[in-house]
């Protein structure tokens, strides 16, 4: 069951989405050579909860951290830990803020240092397809154009979609209907209605579709080893267009309305 959402409650996303984002640009001023993941995890549980609100992951089905820290062939679901982020890495942050009951969640992944021109290509086309679906959340559009504009987007870069992993709704709950698939059909599916919210998250690799997952019971990684990337908004659907409620792409007081629309194409608004 699709859980649609009133103005007021998105307003409440978007305040979690306020805190994610802050929390991502905290983050990205720590990445370089050196630093553990483990640091990292604690700089955003700390900033987190100084802000009133709950990294959303934490106890998540016994999940252990709160953010998820995915280095190369890992795709999602990296627990933080003792290794130390390396010059040419590529890093996946992933990060869940619940305030006053909602969440809101949002992935980015950072070059550590120069990175190959393999990782920057892969870097760009996964954010490339991320705003190709997010471009498709409107009404009276189906569920089956936004997965189909992000596979054609990463696909027509030479990215591979990962299959096995979907974006979803979110609210309350972090995991709510319905589920994204990362590839689909235009014109099937779900018909997309106003009060939607949904965490669109693409996640590509430069060798294979498939996956594989570790030990640990979280960590899940490109099966050949080939470096993966992951890109996610938490987006609402409204009368005017797409809503981004985690706006991590705008630059740190860019939130004007100029600004918005020369990051998005003057298709979706923000915030
Ligand atoms: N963004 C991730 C997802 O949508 C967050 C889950 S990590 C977990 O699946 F640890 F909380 F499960
Ligand atoms: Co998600």
């Amino acid at each position: 069951m699709i859980i649609r959402k009133s103005l007021a409650e998105i307003d409440a996303i978007a305040a979690s989405g306020a805190i994610l984002v802050r929390t991502l640009r905290l983050l990205e001023r720590q990445l370089r050579p050196g630093v553990t993941t483990a640091e990292l995890d604690a700089a955003a549980e700390r900033f987190i909860r100084s802000q009133g609100a709950v990294p959303s992951f934490k106890g998540y089905r016994g999940y252990p951290a709160s953010i998820c820290t995915s280095p190369n062939s890992m795709i999602v679901h990296g627990i933080p830990g003792p290794y130390e982020l390396e010059r040419g890495d590529v890093l996946s942050l992933d990060v869940g803020v619940t305030l006053d009951g909602w969440v809101a969640d949002a992935a980015r992944t950072f070059p550590i240092g120069p990175v190959s021109v393999q990782a920057s290509h892969l870097l760009a086309g996964t954010e490339t397809a991320l705003f190709a679906g997010v471009e498709r959340c409107v009404v009276g559009g189906r569920l089956g154009d936004v997965s189909h504009a992000i596979q054609a987007a990463a696909e027509g870069q030479g990215l591979q979609i990962v299959r096995s992993l979907v974006g979803h709704g979110v609210g309350r709950d972090m995991h709510e209907d319905p589920q994204i698939p990362n590839f689909g059909k235009p014109g099937s599916g779900q018909r997309l209605e106003s009060g939607m919210v949904l965490a669109i998250e693409p996640m590509t690799t430069i060798g294979t579709t498939e996956v594989v997952a570790a030990d640990d019971g979280w960590s899940i990684y490109s099966q050949d080893g080939s470096l993966a990337a992951h890109f996610e908004f938490t987006v609402a659907i409204t009368p005017d267009g797409p809503r981004i409620l985690t706006p991590w792409h705008l630059a740190e007081g860019g939130d004007t309305v100029e600004s918005q629309l020369a990051n998005i194409g003057g298709r979706a608004r923000v915030g």
